[in-house]
């Protein structure tokens, strides 16, 4: 057999990710939610957990079992993530925020399953969203200077231009920018297109591959950084 050996640079740190979608609810039956699978950020919990990082992955409704080693808190809606992600930011030395957070929620939950009315004359139906809370962008802003940020951008189009604007607007220190809904890249699949922006002005173009191999290019960027 053969046995492949990890760098143990994350040994004494504490990684804090969050990954997968989140899943707003309309009613006891019914969500408003996203295509995330959650692979990018479980490939980097479990990436990190073999460098020998202490890992807390908190993360939406995904159909993966989290990686051996790693504590898993599962949240349902932004505001839980939130909530879950705050509850861990103190002890946690590097933060990287994968989850595919969404923008909106419905303004108000209702307690019953909404009925249509059954008038073929109303037959258009209005929901009423307000924004949710940016976890990024609130983590960014309370952070300790000795903690290392890292966020994501999914971007169709001008994707240095929104990453950038994205890691300056939320006081990261680097962002994993991907174009999304190319083939091979994205939400679904296994492998990645990630360039990687760095506040003090590094850019790394990562090749495609799989998202284990983009998660310890990730690191390795991070524990470079940090040293
Ligand atoms: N993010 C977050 N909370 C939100 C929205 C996004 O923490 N309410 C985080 C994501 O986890 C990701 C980063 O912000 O790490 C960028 O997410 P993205 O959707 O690309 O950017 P947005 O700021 O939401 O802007 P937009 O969707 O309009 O491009
Ligand atoms: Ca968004």
């Amino acid at each position: 057999a053969c046995t492949f050996f990890y760098k143990n640079d994350l040994k004494g740190k504490t990684v804090l990710v969050s990954a997968g979608p989140t899943v707003e609810p309309l009613d006891p039956v019914r969500f408003i939610s996203n295509h995330s699978s959650g692979k990018m950020g479980y490939a980097i919990a479990g990436a990190a957990e073999k460098r020998g990082a202490k890992v807390i992955l908190v993360s939406g409704p995904v159909s993966l079992d989290p990686p051996v080693g790693v504590a898993c808190v599962p949240v349902g809606s932004c505001d839980q993530m939130y909530d879950a992600m705050f509850d861990h930011l103190d002890q946690a030395d590097i933060i990287i925020k994968v989850a595919a957070v969404g923008d909106f929620k419905p303004v108000s939950v209702n307690a019953h399953k909404i009925k249509k009315t059954g008038d073929q004359d109303q037959d258009h139906m209005t929901l009423e969203l307000i924004q949710n809370k940016d976890i990024l962008k609130a983590i960014g802003l309370k952070k300790r200077k000795d903690q290392y940020l890292v966020g994501f951008a999914a971007e169709t189009r001008d994707l240095e231009t929104y990453a950038v604007g994205k890691m300056e607007k939320k006081h990261l220190d680097m962002i994993a920018a991907n174009i999304v809904g190319k083939s091979g890249s994205g939400f679904k699949a296994d492998t990645n297109k990630v360039k990687l922006f760095t506040r003090d002005g590094h850019v790394t173009d990562l090749p495609l591959m799989t998202k284990e191999k983009v998660a310890h290019a990730i690191l390795d960027a991070v524990v470079q950084a940090i040293s």
